[in-house]
């Protein structure tokens, strides 16, 4: 093979960079025959050159500072594998651009706070800014939204994005046990941060939703306009409730074109059991891609780990080998257009309800009232025992609401006598 070979810096040499240093040995005859040359790693950086990390790193040049990879004459492309939405991944990510080179990033907090502007930049380089692995680790849900389903608009594309809390829920609706106790053992296991709250609060989701959201419709990342909640508030009690009505409660993204623009939001839903991504369990992740021709496409596999999140990276290295560099955002940065965020409040549809009331003559009467007064209709109603005089719990499931009127009546709902506990709502997503 004659042609020059793709010269990668890899900055950053943890999880993801071990798997791509090592990938890039492993599979050096695969890639160099599906790339038409040969890939190789000639420069890495880290925090510590000293450390162990079970990777012979003699063959390459070592820079301290990512900075200095990034403009390093030694490179071609900055594999930007350090993380963070700020400091030195950012950097380097812009220095790499100045210098004319591509760049692979698995770095969704940067592309999210500063896709644009990224973007934008690469562009005007003639640069690829390439970020697969930021959203669903091995999944290649980038290359699908932005190649394989061109063809189509987009009405919705929701996913199952992170998995700690997919972790989280399925082990609680296994076990029956709540969520401290499930997030106790998921940190015991690896599969939850010291720190859990990135994930467990629909931040990390949220990043991955919002870069999402601009493949699909062609428009800026816009983070803030995205409505997130995360799974803390879900209940041991809400899933066994969801499991008797044939639901599975899941935290997902939603992306949804509506008449009032698109909707951005990561919360629990309740999904039918039925559904391809209700039975998405454990650390999986999944993404549904719902387009006017090719109709529903269901992408499932592991959101992270060292090999995933590789194979995603290196999917980005090897277009750039073969000379394939597209639009970060499926259009031409300074063609994105700007899409009217859809109030929340504006939501419409059905809702689960838990309401904590003591059982005495005349609540339901009271909360049929409410919901009158405020056009919410009822599809069904469930109530576990009867015990006069004591709090029981009753569900109900709303048909199609708009998420302020159902705001209003949980307000003068949770103000009965008798409702001795703030309603908990779920939403439903019909999928
Ligand atoms: N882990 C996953 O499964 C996964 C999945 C999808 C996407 N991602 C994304 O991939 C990126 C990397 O994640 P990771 O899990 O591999 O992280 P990690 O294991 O914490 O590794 C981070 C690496 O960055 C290096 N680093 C930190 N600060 C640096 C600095 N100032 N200069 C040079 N190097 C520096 C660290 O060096 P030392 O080793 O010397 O400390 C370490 O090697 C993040 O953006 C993450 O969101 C990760």
């Amino acid at each position: 093979m004659s042609a020059s070979p793709l010269r990668l810096g890899v900055a950053g040499l943890g999880t993801v960079g071990g798997g791509v240093v090592r990938l890039v040995t492993e599979q050096a005859d695969l890639l160099a025959a599906r790339c038409g040359r040969p890939v190789q790693v000639t420069a890495v950086s880290a925090r510590d050159k000293n450390r162990d990390r079970g990777l012979d790193l003699t063959p390459y040049a070592w820079h301290d500072d990512p900075v200095e990879l990034a403009r390093s004459d030694d490179i071609d492309v900055l594999v930007e594998l350090i993380g963070g939405d700020d400091g030195p991944a950012k950097l380097a990510v812009e220095m790499a651009i100045a210098s004319g080179k591509d760049v692979v990033t698995a770095n969704k907090a940067l592309i999210a706070h500063h896709g644009n502007a990224l973007a934008l930049a690469a562009e005007a380089q003639g640069v690829a800014l390439n970020y697969e692995a930021a959203v669903a680790g091995g999944i290649p849900i980038v290359k699908a939204l932005r190649e394989g389903l061109a063809g189509n608009r987009f009405s919705r594309i929701y996913g199952i994005l992170n998995g700690t809390c997919n972790y989280i829920l399925s082990a609680m609706r296994d076990s029956g046990r709540d969520f401290d106790d499930v997030l106790d053992e998921a940190q015991a296991l690896g599969y939850a941060e010291a720190d859990p709250a990135f994930d467990v609060d629909g931040v990390d989701a949220a990043h991955k939703l919002a870069i999402l959201t601009a493949l699909a419709f062609g428009c800026p990342v816009n983070l803030g306009a995205v409505h997130i909640e995360g799974i803390h508030n879900v209940s041991a009690i809400d899933i066994e409730f969801a499991t008797e009505l044939g639901y599975r409660i899941k935290l997902l993204g939603i992306a949804r074109l509506t008449a009032n623009g698109v909707e951005q939001r990561v919360h629990p839903c309740m999904v039918a059991e039925g559904s391809a991504i209700a039975n998405v369990g454990g650390v999986f992740n999944a993404v549904v891609a719902e387009g006017d021709f090719v109709d529903r496409v269901v992408f499932e596999g592991r959101g992270a780990g060292e090999g995933p999140t590789a194979s995603a990276v290196m999917g980005d290295v090897c277009d750039i080998a073969r000379g394939i560099r597209l639009p970060a955002f499926s259009v031409a940065a300074s063609d994105l257009a700007a899409i009217d965020p859809a109030p929340m409040d504006r939501h419409v549809g059905p809702y689960y309800v838990r309401l904590t009331v003591i059982d005495q003559p005349g609540v339901i009467a009271d909360l049929s009232a409410i919901l009158r007064d405020h056009q919410l209709s009822i599809g069904s109603m469930l109530q576990r025992g009867r015990d006069p005089g004591e709090p029981v719990p009753v569900v109900l499931i709303t048909h199609e609401s708009e998420e302020a009127a159902m705001a209003q009546a949980m307000t003068q709902i949770g103000n009965l006598e008798a409702v001795v506990e703030q309603p908990k709502i779920i939403r439903i997503e019909e999928l």
